[in-house]
């Protein structure tokens, strides 16, 4: 953090999340964000700026908080662009090839696996992401997850322990003696880097009573819940996060109207990952019934080897708004402060005072220009705690 003020004069659109006058994306014209210690500590007209120790002109372009990518799967080795050949060419995508990447992680060292995870957040700072979630799941014992969530630990307090990612090879026909290892010495191994505790729970990997059984494992330990849910075809994922408390049920690709209205009377983020839908080539969720039910919608890249190999919130936006009818504000709202509360964070995902100076700076007048103009690297300048990266 650098001491000092630090005043960003002449933005032509602050959005900043304030949610005031019933515009949720609370944006302000002409305006200016002064940041002391690392913190935005004052918003208003530009004409009204106080002064500074030292000043940023965005020259009237548009200011967006910083992305919160609240889902991403970061630590893993090796790649499996082939699959996603075969997929482009017609094969169905099934999670599968989780294995693979379990196999090219269990085999990686500990400063490859690191290189890896700071290329990609390095990738996503350069795309305005400032904050982002980074879950474990392809180690599936109980030395691999927790190394895992160890690396991901050095790059951020939002560490996800994603043992029940699928039952690995070796427990193929054993799968309560694996749930019984990853509630047992795998959670104890863990959850000394974890804040979360996520399972896939879809057919193929963990079923609602073992997806039950291990997330209770996690809310013992101290961990907040999370879950992937309804993504390869309708399920109880939705409905047991809702019931467990879930701060987020992710995917949300088939959701029946028990799921929706379940959703609707809670405090359960939906997060929406149009990246995986683009790379399975399968169709894409529903956000606009969610949104029109009054759903808390976040979206995030899920960037991981298999399913979603892009790191790039800006693209997941103009997917959300071309292929899922969000709006260019409802979109950028769930990939800021959507994000924020998925991760159940006040502290970012929004450029009000007290907020964490995360913020980024357009080439572009607008933040209708991220959907407007996919594709197009849109970020020129990202202060993260308030210093220009
Ligand atoms: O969120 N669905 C489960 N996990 C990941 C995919 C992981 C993989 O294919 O390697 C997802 O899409
Ligand atoms: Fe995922």
């Amino acid at each position: 953090m650098t001491r000092g003020s630090l005043l960003v004069d002449h933005i032509g659109e602050l959005v900043t999340n304030d949610g005031r006058d019933g515009d949720p994306l609370g944006i302000r014209r002409d305006a200016a964000l002064l940041i002391e210690d690392g913190e935005v500590a004052w918003t208003g007209p530009a004409r009204h700026a106080p002064a500074a120790d030292r000043r940023i002109d965005a020259g009237g372009a548009a200011v967006l908080p910083g992305f919160v990518d609240s889902h991403a799967h970061l630590v893993f080795a090796g790649d499996r662009a082939g699959e996603f050949a075969a997929r482009m060419a017609g094969e169905p995508y099934t999670g599968g090839g989780i294995r693979t990447t379990v196999g090219a992680t269990r085999a990686a060292s500990d400063d490859d696996l690191r290189a890896t995870v700071g290329r990609l957040r390095a990738e996503m700072l350069r795309q305005g992401t400032t904050t982002v979630e980074i879950k474990s799941g392809y180690g599936l014992n109980v030395a691999d997850e927790a190394r895992s969530l160890r690396i991901a630990a050095e790059f951020t307090g939002d560490t996800t322990f994603l043992g029940a990612h699928v039952v690995p090879a070796e427990y193929a026909d054993r799968p309560d003696d694996y749930v019984g290892l990853v509630c047992g010495p795998m959670l104890a191994a863990a959850a000394p880097y974890a804040r979360w505790i996520d399972v896939f729970c879809e057919r193929g990997a963990f079923d609602a009573d073992h997806a039950r059984a291990i997330l209770a494992c996690g809310q013992a330990a101290g961990l907040g819940v999370r879950l992937h849910a309804n993504q390869l075809g309708p399920g109880p994922g939705v409905r047991l996060g809702v019931e467990m408390g879930a701060a987020s049920v992710d995917h949300c690709t088939h959701l029946t109207d028990a799921d929706i209205d379940a959703l609707a009377g809670s405090a359960t983020v939906a997060t929406l990952l149009p990246g995986a839908e683009f790379s399975t080539r399968s169709p894409y969720p529903d956000a606009r019934r969610l949104l029109d039910a009054g759903v808390t919608v976040a979206l995030a890249t899920d960037c991981n080897p298999g399913s979603s190999y892009t790191s790039s919130m800006p693209f997941c936006v103009a997917l959300a708004v071309r292929e899922m009818r969000m709006t260019p504000a409802e979109a950028v709202w769930a990939a800021t402060a959507g994000g924020a509360a998925a991760l159940r964070r006040t502290d970012v995902g929004r450029l009000t005072p007290g907020a964490r100076a995360d913020l980024i700076v357009l080439d572009a007048p607008s933040h209708l220009h991220l959907a407007y103009r996919p594709g197009v690297p849109l970020i020129r300048q990202v202060l993260h705690n308030g210093v220009p990266r």
